[in-house]
Formats: structure tokens, sequence, C-alpha cells
């Protein structure tokens, strides 16, 4: 089964650490992710620290289980100027999702669990974390996974809706 369909949010941790080179695996899923004009804006932050984690955990009300998680791995968009024909970026939030995203899949063909926190556009969140972090400017903090043993196995539901699907026009149900 592909691993799309064993992912769910997982929002509590064993207190285990993570091993080095699967961090490592969930970082190259992240640059392997499609990017409008092959730009791929992204940088990331990889954070395990407990203090940093906890400081993390305060940013949002639905954030704190990164201060049980074994790691936070944090999707970055780098707006710097300069990066490409000098145009505006217009595609980084769709770039970063799709990083987001690879990262999510691949936590789940390496046996752990995590959950996507929502960050930017939430100027406080972006703000806290920048400051804490120290970010220069044109480094945005686009979301925050919290990542690491799952404490109990996710429950898996089929979502897949045919109302919700339209072949050739809208509302046609059948091809
Ligand atoms: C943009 C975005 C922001 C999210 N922010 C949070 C969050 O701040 N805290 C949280 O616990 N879950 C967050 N989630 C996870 C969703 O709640 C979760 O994906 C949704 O309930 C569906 O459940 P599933 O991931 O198990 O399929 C976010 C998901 C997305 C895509």
């Amino acid at each position: 089964m592909s691993v799309i369909f064993e992912r769910r949010s997982v929002r509590s941790f064993l207190p285990k650490p993570v091993e080095q080179e699967k961090i490592e695996r969930l970082l190259k899923a992240g640059f392997e992710a499609p990017s409008a004009n092959n730009r791929r804006p992204w940088e990331f932050i990889v954070v395990t620290d407990a203090g940093d984690r906890k400081a993390i955990a305060g940013m949002s009300p639905y954030a704190k289980m990164t201060a049980d998680a074994a790691v936070a791995i944090i999707p970055c968009a780098d707006l710097g100027e300069g990066k490409a024909s000098g145009e505006e970026d217009i595609w980084w939030v769709q770039d970063l999702s799709a990083a987001t995203e690879n990262i999510l899949l691949q936590i789940v063909e390496e046996g752990l669990g995590g959950v996507w926190l929502g960050w930017h556009p939430v100027k406080s969140r972006v703000k806290a974390f920048s400051e804490h972090f120290g970010l220069p400017g044109h480094i945005i903090p686009f979301s925050i996974i919290a990542l690491g043993y799952p404490a109990k196995p996710s429950v898996l539901v089929n979502r897949f809706d045919p109302a919700k699907v339209h072949y050739g026009a809208y509302g046609k149900k059948s091809r």
C-alpha cells in the first residue's frame, strides 16, 4: 500500500530519539518536491533541542505536541532577491507545501509519525519563530513538522468520496 494511504497526523510520541540517517532521508524527501520554474526556494531547519522545542510549543495554541516530539523540521522559504530572474516568486507557498507533504510521507516510510503545523501566514507565529531562531527577514518559516516515534497506531479510514468527483463536466458522475 502506498504510504499516502497510511499517513495520518500523529500528535503523541514515544520518548525516543530519531536516528540521524532517518532525519537525513526526511530532508532528502523534502528536496525532491516539485517546484515552479524549478526554483526550489526552500531551506530546512532541524530542531532537536528540548528547550527550543518547548519554545516552539508556546508559539501557537495548536503546536503543543512539539515539546514532546523528538524532532521538529521547519521548511522555510528563501525569498531573497536575486534567486532567479528577479521577477517575484508567486509560487513559493505551493513549493513549500509540496516539500512539507513529501516529508510527511517519508515520515510514514521511516516508521515514524508526524504532523503539519500551520505557521505562515499567521504573522504572530512567523514573528515569534523568526525572533527565537534569529532568522533574516527574507527567510520565512512556512510550516512546522513535529515528528517522532508514534505513541499509538493511527486509525485509517477510506476518505474517497465519489460525490466530489466529476467526469468531464461538473456534476457528471460517470465516464
Ligand atoms: C496547512 C495545515 C495546517 C495545520 N495546522 C495544524 C496545527 O496547527 N495543529 C495540528 O495539530 N494539526 C494541524 N494540521 C493537521 C490537520 O489538522 C490534519 O491534517 C487534518 O485534521 C486531517 O487529519 P490527518 O492529517 O490525520 O489526515 C494542519 C494541516 C495543514 C494542511
